[in-house]
């Protein structure tokens, strides 16, 4: 059974649910796809626990990523996470999964590509065989993620929802370019120590400042955020 869940802000409530809390209305941006970023944490700011997020998160935090997946016409992943988190296709058939990679090094006989769901975003030069998978090329020998960005209405025509589930270096990425405009962040009640990587990694060092849009508490002591981008 999942812990119960309730709200703190921006009003409180004995009981909601994930779907009650997440599925609102997003500000349409008519430059681009709305962004969201979906992570989970340590209290001491780890996002890995041997080397996967498995081990951080409970049921509605899982809950939370599905839903979010759900609301997003489109997930990007840095290859790094799809590679280590074993990436499957979606549940819902039709709903395209991204995987950003520099160097094409990414393993197409698995079911995320197999099953047609899978696409990839990859500079010029990077050596992929095209005839197996649907590529963006966005960038000579990086990725240039804006631009990836800017073209993702190739793999899904109404693209309006993006919703980005790591890891810390897309992250990195993403932030440089201001390409973040939600961050749904889970507390995971536990501090692990280690070396995982913080939420972002090589992310040019920058101020982006965002608003808290909800914030939730389950019985388990996990706390769910929901922050957007403050409007310049
Ligand atoms: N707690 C959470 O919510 C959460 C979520 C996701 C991941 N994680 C954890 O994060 C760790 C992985 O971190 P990571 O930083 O190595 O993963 P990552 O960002 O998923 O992957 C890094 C790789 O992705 C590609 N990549 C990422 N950003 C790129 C960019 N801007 N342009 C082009 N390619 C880009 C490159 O792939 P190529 O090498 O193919 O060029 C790079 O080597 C794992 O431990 C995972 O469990 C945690």
């Amino acid at each position: 059974m999942k812990p119960a869940l309730r709200r703190l802000l921006p009003s409180p409530a004995t009981a909601i649910t994930v779907s009650e809390a997440y599925d609102v209305q997003r500000r349409p941006r008519v430059d681009r796809p709305w962004i969201g970023l979906c992570m989970v944490a340590s209290l001491d700011g780890s996002v890995s626990v041997d080397g996967t997020s498995g081990g951080l998160g409970n049921a509605n935090d899982l809950e939370v990523l599905l839903t979010l997946r759900e609301l997003a016409d489109i997930v990007l992943v840095g290859a790094g996470t799809a590679r280590g988190e074993g990436y499957g296709p979606p549940r819902t058939p039709g709903k395209r999964i991204g995987v950003v990679t520099n160097s094409g090094g990414v393993d197409l006989e698995t079911d995320l590509f197999a099953s047609g769901s899978g696409f990839l975003i990859a500079p010029r030069t990077a050596d992929i065989d095209e005839t197996r998978v649907q590529v963006i090329r966005a960038g000579d020998d990086r990725v240039d993620l804006a631009a990836g960005v800017a073209r993702l209405h190739e793999v899904c025509a109404s693209v309006q929802y993006v919703q980005a589930e790591g890891g810390p270096r897309l992250n990195g990425a993403l932030l440089t370019a201001d390409l973040i405009d939600e961050l749904d962040l889970t507390w995971s009640p536990r501090l692990v120590g280690g070396y995982g990587p913080r939420l972002t990694t090589g992310a040019a060092e920058t101020d982006r400042s965002f608003e808290l849009a909800h914030l939730l508490a389950d019985d388990d002591g996990f706390v769910f955020s929901r922050w957007v981008r403050r409007a310049c």
